[in-house]
């Protein structure tokens, strides 16, 4: 079963090709320029997957040495994403669907992440804890099966990425801000300011869905409140770049425990010794090792794909939607994107 993979929720414009659920060629182009704007704009994220998926889908084929009659279905991301974006993949799949005469299959972004550790040569054994920490989401998810994941928590306000790229624009970096915190942490101090934990407080005693909870807003309000304190702005460059290093590590120390403590704390109430971490933040270096180190003395496995397939991409999509057409899932021409689509 060949299977075309088209990824267009944000700003990655994404095409590849899959056979059999190996993978054969996997093309994104990233749309660079939204960094001078601090941030994704939608409209201009749009246009340009417009501009080059044609492009973007030829190259995927041609890499994989698949010809285009030779396709069985085509899977594309009908949510949560960008509306604008989501339009532009989800009608080039659907006519090239409908010319083709091959069937389509929506698939859902947030299950591509969780099941993008499928691409790889090893990946968990079910049930497993997948944490899907992107700059969109950040969520604890229960997965039994393929097609059977219960949604253990998520955060109640910015995703981990979120709070990565607006501190980093509070320290004066670029976007997005998480690999530009990454490295500079390196050389910080983890312990130079004491931030709040991001985690909400269970209500009561029992154990209740928020136990699995994240609040990023908080922490990066914090951040914002430390700098005031401190008069950041007036501090001369020497200083200035001692303080970005620390509070980038302080942060990211908070970032990265809340995840860890989440993560394991969901394996053990479940009794699950597989674990997968997903999605943008999951390039984190610091969350790697740390959750690395935490799992493996749990007694715990982890897996993490390469950093081409944690970042958005259509393998992943492609994956999920091979395995919903070999259990007989497919839509029809009246798909249509869903924004705020839920797992
Ligand atoms: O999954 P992704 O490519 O796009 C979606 O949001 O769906 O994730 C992008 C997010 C951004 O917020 C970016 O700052 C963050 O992932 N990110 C990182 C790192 N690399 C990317 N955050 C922390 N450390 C990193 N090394
Ligand atoms: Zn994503």
């Amino acid at each position: 079963m060949i299977i075309l993979g088209i990824e267009t929720s944000c700003d990655e414009t994404s095409a590849a090709v899959l056979k059999d659920g190996k993978l054969l060629s996997s093309i994104v182009s990233s749309q660079y320029f939204h960094s001078k704007y601090g941030g994704v704009v939608p409209e201009l994220a749009s246009r340009a997957h417009q501009k080059v998926i044609v492009r973007v889908v030829d190259e995927a084929l041609n890499s994989a040495g698949v010809k285009k009659d030779e396709l069985d279905g085509i899977a594309v991301t009908y949510g949560p994403g960008l509306i604008g974006s989501l339009l532009v993949g989800v009608s080039f799949a659907k006519a090239m669907a409908y010319g083709l005469k091959i069937p389509i299959v929506g698939v859902n972004h947030i299950e591509g992440h969780i099941f993008s550790t499928f691409l790889m040569d090893e990946h968990p054994d079910f049930p497993f804890i997948s944490l899907v920490v992107s700059g969109g989401h950040t969520m604890l998810i229960l997965v039994d099966d393929f097609l059977k994941m219960k949604l253990l928590g998520q955060t109640r306000d910015d995703a981990a990425g979120e709070a990565f790229d607006k501190v980093a624009k509070l320290l004066g970096l670029g976007y997005p801000g998480g690999p530009f915190i990454d490295k500079l942490a390196r050389e910080g101090d983890p312990n130079f300011v004491k931030f709040p934990k991001p985690i909400p407080s269970a209500k009561g005693t029992e154990k209740t869905d928020e136990s699995y909870e994240f609040s990023f807003s908080g922490l990066k309000t914090a951040v914002l409140y430390y700098l005031k304190k401190i008069n950041f702005q007036n501090l001369d460059e020497e200083e200035k770049n001692k303080i970005v290093k620390n509070v980038s590590a302080s942060f990211q120390r908070a970032v990265v425990d809340a995840l860890v403590e989440q993560t394991i704390k969901a394996a053990k109430d479940f009794n699950v010794k597989n674990i997968a971490i997903a999605g943008g933040v999951a390039a984190n270096s610091e969350l790697r090792k740390t959750m690395k180190e935490k799992a493996e003395s749990e007694g715990l496995k982890l897996f993490i794909p390469d950093l081409a397939y944690c970042t958005d991409n259509a393998a992943m999509i492609a994956f999920v939607g091979y395995i919903k057409l070999k259990n007989g899932i497919k839509s029809d021409f009246e798909l249509a994107p869903i924004p705020n689509l839920k797992i």
